[in-house]
C-alpha cells in the first residue's frame, strides 16, 4: 500500500513518465578550459541561505516510510543545509518537526480545509514554531485518481494519524471500502472553491511569505505574483493530479520568460540527478525540490537515507558544474541547455 501510495500517478501515469522524458530531451553545452579548482554550490531563495539549490518537496505521511517520520527527514534536511518543506499532511506535528530545524529554513506546506478557522489557526501554529514560508498547494481542489489506491482502499495504518489535524478538529483519513481514503478525505475537507482571491486572503493573514505551488502556465505565473505570491514553484504535483498535464521542463521555460525577473520560480518532477538540477537552473529555475527519492532513503535507513540521497545529489551537482565550466551556481547561464529536435 505504501509503496503503491508513494510511486503512483493518476491514471495511466502519462506525466509522471513524462516529467522524467522532457528533462532528458534538454542536452548540456559544456563550457571547458574554466578555472573549476574552487567550487560553491551555496544560493539563497527568498533571501534564505541554502548549502545546494535543493529542498525538500511536501510530501505526505513520512511515518509510513519510516517510524521517525518527518523528525528523520528534518533532521537530515538540517544536516545537509536544505530547506525542508513541511507537508499539511504530516504524520509528526509541525511543532514536533520545528524542533529540528538548527540553523536552516524549514517552509510549511498548506492545504486550505472548508474550515477556514482551522485553516487560519494551521498558519498561525506555522507562524509561531518560526517557518519562514507557506507554500500553498493549488493544484488540488481535489485530488487526483491514483488507481492503485484506490484498489489498495488506501488508508493510515491506526498507529498514525494526520498529526498537524487530529488535535484541532479530530480530523482522520477515513477507512472506505471503494475509494482511497486520502481521496475520501480531500473530498470531504479541502476545500474546492479557493480562487485567486484566496491568495491575497492567505496574505493578509499571515506575516510569512507565500510561495505557490502547483503553476504550470506563464498567464498563471503572472497572476501569482500580481496576487501578492513572492514565489513559484512549477509543478505538476510529481504526475499525481491531472494526468496528460504538461511536463514541468516544458513549461518553465515560458514561466521563466514570463516571472523570472520579478520573483523566484523553483521547480520539481522527476528530478533524480545533479544534471537534472544543472538544466533546471540553466533553465532559469532558482532552485528544485526532490520528491520521491526523499522517501526512498528515509525508507532504507531513515535519518541516515536521507542524507545519503541528499549526499549523493549534492556530490552529482558539484561534478556535473565542475565538467559545464561552473564554478558557481551564479555561473550557471541560459547557453548551456539546449533541446533536442
Ligand atoms: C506528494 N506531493 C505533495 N505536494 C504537496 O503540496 N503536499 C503534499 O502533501 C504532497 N504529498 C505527496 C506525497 C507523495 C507520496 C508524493 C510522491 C508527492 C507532491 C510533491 O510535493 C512534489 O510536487 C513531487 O513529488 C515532485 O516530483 P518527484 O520528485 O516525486 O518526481
Ligand atoms: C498527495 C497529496 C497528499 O499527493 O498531496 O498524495
Amino acid at each position: 500500500m505504501t509503496l503503491d501510495y508513494y510511486q503512483s500517478g493518476a491514471w495511466d501515469e502519462i506525466t509522471l513518465r513524462e516529467n522524467r522524458l522532457a528533462i532528458n530531451r534538454y542536452q548540456l553545452r559544456p563550457r571547458m578550459l574554466v578555472d573549476v579548482s574552487q567550487r560553491d554550490l551555496t544560493t539563497t531563495i527568498l533571501g534564505q541561505s541554502l548549502a545546494v539549490p535543493i529542498l525538500i518537496a511536501p510530501m505526505a505521511f513520512h511515518c509510513l516510510a519510516h517510524p521517525e517520520g518527518e523528525i528523520a527527514t528534518a533532521k537530515a534536511a538540517a544536516n545537509n543545509g536544505v530547506v525542508m518543506v513541511l507537508s499539511t499532511m504530516s504524520t509528526k506535528s509541525l511543532e514536533t518537526v520545528a524542533t529540528q530545524r538548527q540553523h536552516t529554513s524549514q517552509w510549511f506546506q498548506l492545504y486550505i480545509h472548508r474550515d477556514r478557522a482551522l485553516t487560519q489557526a494551521l498558519v498561525k501554529r506555522a507562524e509561531a514554531s518560526g517557518y519562514s514560508a507557506l507554500c500553498l498547494t493549488v493544484d488540488a481542489p481535489v485530488l487526483g485518481k491514483r488507481e492503485r489506491d484506490r484498489r489498495n482502499q488506501f488508508t493510515l495504518p491506526k498507529t498514525m494519524e494526520l498529526a498537524n489535524l487530529v488535535s484541532m478538529a479530530d480530523l482522520e483519513i477515513p477507512q472506505t471500502t471503494d475509494e482511497s481514503g486520502l481521496f475520501a478525505y480531500f473530498a470531504q475537507q479541502i476545500d474546492p472553491s479557493v480562487t485567486w482571491q484566496d491568495v491575497e486572503w492567505l496574505q493578509s493573514i499571515t506575516t510569512l511569505p507565500v510561495v505557490v505551488k502547483g503553476i504550470l502556465r506563464g498567464d498563471d505565473s503572472l497572476k501569482a505574483y500580481e496576487h501578492g505570491a513572492k514565489g513559484i514553484i512549477v509543478s505538476n504535483h510529481g504526475g499525481r493530479q491531472l494526468d496528460g498535464a504538461v511536463a514541468t521542463f516544458e513549461a518553465l521555460p515560458e514561466i521563466v520568460a514570463t516571472v523570472g525577473d520579478k520573483m523566484e520560480v523553483l521547480v520539481d518532477g522527476g528530478i533524480r540527478r545533479g544534471t537534472d538540477i544543472l538544466k533546471a537552473l540553466a533553465l532559469g529555475a532558482k532552485a528544485v525540490l526532490v520528491g520521491r527519492p526523499i522517501l526512498w532513503g528515509l525508507a532504507a535507513e531513515g535519518t541516515k537515507g536521507v542524507s545519503h540521497v541528499l549526499e549523493l545529489l549534492k556530490n552529482e551537482l558539484d561534478l556535473a558544474i565542475a565538467l559545464s565550466g561552473c564554478a558557481s551556481i551564479q555561473d550557471i547561464e541560459q547557453s548551456l541547455v539546449t533541446k533536442k529536435v
